[in-house]
């Protein structure tokens, strides 16, 4: 199993400084940049899309992590390719075609991933394992950051891993499980216990003056 990453979420960084805001976390620590992108349609929320992706590529070595809270979805996959994303990841309610999406993402030559709603079921990944390299858990409704961590996601986070290491153990590729939502010094430790290897976190670490302190609280929690 490899180390756990944490991937900060620049959704909770300064807009109007973002160059130096994800160098700044990089430096602290960040394995991931996680981008989240949202178009006031399949969420309530409006964000950031593939310019502002290609704007921060040259200043981070970092994989660029896109969270497409978009519909549709295939339309903006060559442009975020283009504008330097390393994985890309759609919630399967938001496209017609799930594995055919899945394959777009890695003919462009990025990693692949799903993203479950609190109440979405894990059933679609059972049909596409072999074109996902991530999971993407949400533990809360997704739109906002600064939302508190739906406690039942854990279960889900537990089904994710069971299916996941049936997949690895039968000869299967590394597939990553990521969660996203509520993430905090305060509750790491227990979400790692249930089976995520990386961990999305945008208020616990933008809206502190130290990054560095953070993380390094974080990482501590993740060895206990
Ligand atoms: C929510 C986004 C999250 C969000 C997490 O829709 O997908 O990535 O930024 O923010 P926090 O960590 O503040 O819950
Ligand atoms: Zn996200």
């Amino acid at each position: 199993t490899p180390a756990p990453r944490i991937a900060p979420s620049i959704l909770s960084a300064d807009f109007a400084r973002l160059g130096e805001e994800v160098r700044n976390v990089v430096e602290a620590g960040a394995d991931w940049i996680h981008f989240d992108v949202m178009d006031n349609h399949y969420v309530p929320n409006l964000t950031i899309g593939p310019m502002v992706c290609a704007a921060i590529r040259p200043h981070v070595k970092a994989p660029i992590d896109v969270h497409l809270m978009v519909e549709p979805v295939d339309a903006l996959i060559p442009e975020f390719a283009k504008a330097g994303a390393d994985i890309i990841s759609f919630h399967p309610e938001a496209t017609r075609h799930i594995d055919r999406t899945l394959s777009l993402i890695r003919d462009h030559g990025c990693k692949a991933g799903l993203v479950f709603n609190p109440a979405s079921s894990l059933e679609h990944m059972d049909y596409v394992m072999d074109k996902l390299d991530l999971v993407l858990i949400m533990s809360v409704n997704p739109g906002f950051g600064g939302q508190s961590f739906i406690d039942n996601a854990l279960v889900k986070l537990r089904q994710a891993r069971a299916r996941i290491d049936r997949w690895t153990e039968a000869g299967g590729h590394h597939i990553a499980l990521e969660v996203d939502g509520g993430v905090k010094v305060e509750n790491i430790a227990q979400i790692h216990a249930a089976g995520a290897d990386t961990f999305v976190a945008g208020s616990a670490i933008f809206g502190k003056p130290d990054y560095k302190a953070v993380i390094d609280a974080m990482r501590q929690e993740l060895a206990r």
